[in-house]
């Protein structure tokens, strides 16, 4: 008799989309992006649990401050899409190193994609990708519910 698995379902669906796979998809959606004021580009791609990506890209606003970047682009697109559980972000801008998100993404992060691994690259160097932890980026996050 097969020997049953103690693995739940979550578990069992893990994302099939490669790390270096969704750094492309950052790349591209990187191309999308609206920033005539900064012109710096920045495009991020959420894998969901399920194995989706959504992407997004900054958009930015004459009144400086209404600018949005491109992973709460990224993931207002998806939560607004019904997604909840998210395995990792990539987030790739003309920056050495790649660009780490800012400390306003990494909170809304903390809060919605807790456990998504994040990888950043330079758009010029998209096989060489930093990794990071949601936690290790923003280490005791305010969370007002509980
Ligand atoms: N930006 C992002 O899209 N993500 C970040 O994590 C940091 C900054 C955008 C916002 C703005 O349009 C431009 O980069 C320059 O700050």
């Amino acid at each position: 008799m097969a020997k049953k698995s103690k693995k739940t379902a979550r578990e069992d669906a893990r994302p099939t989309v490669s790390k270096a796979a969704l750094i492309r998809a950052a790349a591209l959606a990187r191309k999308s992006a609206v920033a005539p004021y900064s012109k710096f580009l920045v495009g991020a791609a959420l894998l969901t649990r399920r194995g989706q990506v959504i992407t997004g890209a900054n958009v930015e606003s004459a009144s400086y401050g209404l600018t949005c970047c491109a992973e709460r682009v990224a993931l207002f697109k998806a939560l607004t899409n019904g997604e909840k559980d998210f395995a990792a972000v990539a987030v790739v801008a003309k920056a050495r190193g790649g660009a780490t998100p800012c400390g306003a993404c990494r909170q809304l992060l903390a809060e919605y994609a807790p456990k998504a691994r994040v990888f950043v690259a330079d758009c010029r160097k998209l096989k060489v990708i930093r990794e990071f932890t949601v936690a290790g980026l923003l280490p005791g996050a305010f969370r007002s519910l509980d």
